[in-house]
């Protein structure tokens, strides 16, 4: 099988993308941070493909994605007066909320948690999709297991061609990091994982700090509360090491051909590859070229990729969460 690819500007082809999930089929999807890997979330065979296609341990839940909050109740049990203010601002948009979940959902879905993560995605060609199909559908990102994350169509296919049914190309993605976290499992709204919204503006939407739950070490290891967010993720195959803000920019010695990720131009010398994630100093733009500039460091025959840290603020803690785990994949 080869993947269709169906351009989400025409109408016809989203009807036929809804129609492949209508029979049980897997169909990646542009939505405004990564390309997801869609099926249908109350049909736990075709959530079962997802899990073989990305080659993804079944005790990682899924987020399931909706046209719109009105279709919550479909999911969710309860949604707390915190949860429904993040919902009313962000929505659609790259949060998703971490929330009790209905008995109906499948446990494949959720890992077997009484908690569901559902977002609302802000990009027509997702939503396009999710109205023409008229349900909840379950997607991680379109990438295997522990790889970076897509950012568009052509990154689907050179990885996962072979095992979707088709790909609904909606161009690069936007925001290009995966949805901001929060979950309303406990009491305290608990960030879980950093990404398109910025912890400020979680915090200042709910007027009130949010607990951070533990992304690396022993801590983040037992915690029961973020499965999947494991230490080695985004990984490349090539070896990344991610420098402290005090080291200079240049190769090391011996260390054989080796490239670089760096913020502003003009790039330093010296390197076999260099990729420049923000000409315009933006973070937003260094979030929406990382994984796209990851993913071609890697095709370069490299022995080491070197990246240049930022200060982790706003979009940059999502960007130096990312780096981080590629760094600990390599390890
Ligand atoms: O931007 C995104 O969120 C993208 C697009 C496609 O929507 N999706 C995405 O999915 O990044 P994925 O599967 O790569 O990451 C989802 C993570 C899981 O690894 C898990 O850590 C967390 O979401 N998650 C999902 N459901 C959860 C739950 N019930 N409790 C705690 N964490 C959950
Ligand atoms: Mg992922």
């Amino acid at each position: 099988m080869t993947a269709q690819i169906l351009l989400a500007s025409d109408p016809s082809a989203v009807a036929a993308a809804a129609a492949l999930l209508r029979q049980g089929g897997l169909v990646a999807f542009a939505t405004e941070t990564v390309y997801g890997l869609g099926a249908d979330a109350f049909r736990a065979a075709a959530v079962a493909r997802i899990f073989e296609a990305k080659a993804r341990p079944s005790f990682d839940p899924l987020i399931v994605h909706l046209a719109s909050p009105a279709w919550l109740a479909r999911v969710v049990r309860d949604v707390p007066a915190g949860a429904a203010r993040l919902a009313e601002l962000f929505w659609p948009g790259p949060l998703t909320l971490v929330l009790p979940r209905q008995p109906e959902v499948p446990d494949l879905v959720t890992a077997g948690l009484d908690t569901v993560g559902v977002r609302v995605p802000d990009h027509p060609a997702a939503l396009d999709l999710l109205t023409a199909f008229g349900g909840p559908v379950a997607a991680p990102s379109a990438n295997p297991f522990g790889y970076v994350s897509p950012t568009t169509a052509a990154h689907v296919v050179e990885q996962l061609g072979d095992r979707v049914d088709a790909v609904l190309d909606g161009g690069p993605c936007r925001v290009g990091v995966e949805s901001t976290i929060v979950s309303f499992a406990s009491g305290v709204p608990t960030l879980l994982r950093p990404g398109g919204v910025t912890q400020s503006q979680v915090e200042e939407a709910l007027g009130a700090p949010v607990r951070v739950a533990p992304r690396t070490g022993v801590e983040a290891a037992k915690a029961p509360e973020a499965p999947g967010q494991l230490e080695k993720h985004y990984a490349t195959r090539t070896p990344l090491r991610l420098l402290s803000s005090r080291e200079p920019l240049v190769p090391p010695r011996g260390a054989g051909r080796v490239g670089l990720i760096t913020f502003a131009s003009p790039a330093p010398s010296g390197f076999d590859a260099v990729e420049v994630l923000a000409p315009d100093g933006r973070s937003a733009t260094a979030a929406a070229n990382l994984f796209a500039a990851l993913r071609r460091l890697d095709t370069r025959g490299l022995d080491l990729l070197l990246a240049e840290p930022c200060p982790e603020e706003g979009l940059g803690s999502a960007i130096m969460d990312r780096l981080r785990r590629c760094a600990a994949g390599a390890a």
